[in-house]
């Protein structure tokens, strides 16, 4: 390359759009070219966009003119499941000049490189159903310092009836347990305390070529490969952490659950997806499991752990949800004891099934519960946070940051609740400190004290 060129990325969507925007980017530097900030000037705009509801396909949109309105010479790349979802017809856009979808964004770099050369093929973007190799895009170096995400599985075979991502990332493909297993080391190296494993159904993780009847497989098997999969990343020396990306709720089981609370690095921190806590919903929504039969895994999970997170998704709003139907939603959550929930409204997706089913909701209603459930949420949050307080936790410091005028450094616990401390205790980021929470500091933070637990922690683990 003669002059260095310059590239500026924008991520939309999931934590593993995020992962795979990361490992673009260091493909790109690696490539030679420097990555500047996205409201600068710059020779490549590549957008990894987001399909997943009508704001995020907006969203992806908005994006790509922006960067033409940017520096209108520049060679504008539209990648990920927003290609995915449209197809060619994304080049209608005049925005866009190369379109990349999943499962070649590895293959940006000599994408470009032709594009530069004045090879004028502007279409990377296969039949996603039929795909079925893992495509790798490793990492390096950590976003962040002390915690790392780190993508092991891809595609979706569960094809729940509003969801478009079975369709945009196509059928179950799982990572190399010695490619994860390399990277985590290297992140290790680099200062990572944390990874955070995920996927797009992690859950499915290891379970294609099986020739099981992955209904049958994901009753979480105690032997099962997500299982030694985190065994084994639990074992790479500097790991203190392993937290888990979004589970299916199957997949928890006396098995799987006993064999978790063995692994001594595991997170007690549990994303389950519920989506609605109405039977007659879930069913339209092709979810397999019931309200009762979602309540019997948290009571699972709490009876292996000892006060642990369980945080969820709800889609409000879903075709013929009625007051009725959300009220039955409204009730269960409200008694759930959930740690978290984020709250989506419903979206039509082209080409999915209930993008057909009558009885569509209106905006105002979706609004209207969306608010309920947000409210009911941060009341939920709070009392959690609240029921720790004066009990031991472990916290891993992050960054420094200003609360009230004051400068604290931050971090989390395992349960992932915020926590901060002021910098006058003299914590070291990137180190854990056993300690206790006193009070709330924000809504969202809870002051941490060391008390007689000052010392860092040789063994991190040693209080569960
Ligand atoms: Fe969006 Fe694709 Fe992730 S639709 S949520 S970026 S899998």
């Amino acid at each position: 390359m003669s002059k260095q060129k310059k590239a500026a990325f924008h991520n939309l969507g999931c934590k593993v759009n995020s992962y795979e925007t990361e490992g673009m980017l260091e493909a790109m530097r690696n490539a030679g070219y420097e990555i500047v900030d996205f409201q600068e000037e710059a020779d490549v705009y590549i957008v990894n966009t987001c399909s997943v509801t009508n704001i995020a396909d907006r969203k992806s949109r908005q994006m790509l003119h922006r960067a033409k309105h940017l520096n209108p010479d520049a060679c504008i790349v539209a990648v990920g499941c927003y290609v995915q979802a449209k197809g060619a017809d994304i080049l209608k856009d005049e925005s866009v000049d190369i379109a990349i979808g999943n499962d070649k964004k590895s293959d940006l770099p000599a994408i470009l490189d032709e594009y530069f050369r004045g090879q004028r093929e502007s279409f990377f973007c296969k039949d996603i159903g039929a795909s079925c190799d893992y495509e790798n895009i490793p990492i390096h170096s950590p976003g962040e310092h002390t915690r790392a995400y780190v993508k092991v599985q891809d595609g979706c075979n569960q094809f729940c009836s509003y969801c478009i991502i079975p369709y945009t990332r196509g059928r179950i493909r799982s990572r190399k347990l010695e490619d994860t297993l390399t990277e985590i080391r290297e992140l290790a190296e680099n200062g990572v305390s944390e990874a955070v494993l995920t996927g797009i159904h992690l859950s499915s993780y290891g379970l294609e070529n099986t020739g099981k009847n992955i209904d049958y497989a994901l009753q979480g098997l105690n032997n099962s490969p997500l299982l030694e999969l985190i065994k084994a990343v639990a074992a790479v020396p500097g790991i203190a952490r392993v937290r888990l990306g979004s589970l299916e709720p199957r997949i928890i089981t006396e098995d799987f659950v006993s064999a978790l609370a063995q692994i001594p690095e595991l997170c007690p921190h549990f994303h389950l997806s519920l989506q609605s806590g109405c039977d007659a919903t879930l069913k339209r929504m092709n979810r397999h499991y019931t309200s009762a039969q979602y309540k019997e895994k948290c009571d699972l999970l709490r009876t292996h752990f000892d006060n642990p997170a369980i945080t969820t998704d709800v889609i409000v709003g879903f075709p013929g949800e009625t007051e009725e139907e959300f009220e039955t939603t409204y009730d269960y959550l409200q008694n759930l004891g959930l740690y978290e929930m984020h709250i989506f409204k419903f979206s039509e997706r082209q080409g999915t099934v209930a993008a057909k089913l009558p009885d569509k909701l209106t905006e105002r209603v979706k609004s209207e519960r969306s608010a309920k459930l947000l409210a009911l949420t941060a009341d939920l949050s709070k009392q959690y946070r609240l029921s720790f307080l004066n009990r031991p936790v472990e916290v891993l410091w992050e960054d420094e940051e200003t609360i009230n005028d004051q400068t604290y450094l931050t971090g989390y616990t395992k349960e992932y609740i915020r926590v901060a401390a002021p910098t006058s205790d003299n914590f070291t980021s990137g180190t854990i400190s056993k300690g206790k929470l006193t009070v709330p500091l924000t809504d969202e933070i809870m002051l941490f004290s060391a008390e007689d637990y000052k010392k860092p922690l040789e063994n991190p683990t040693e209080m569960y």
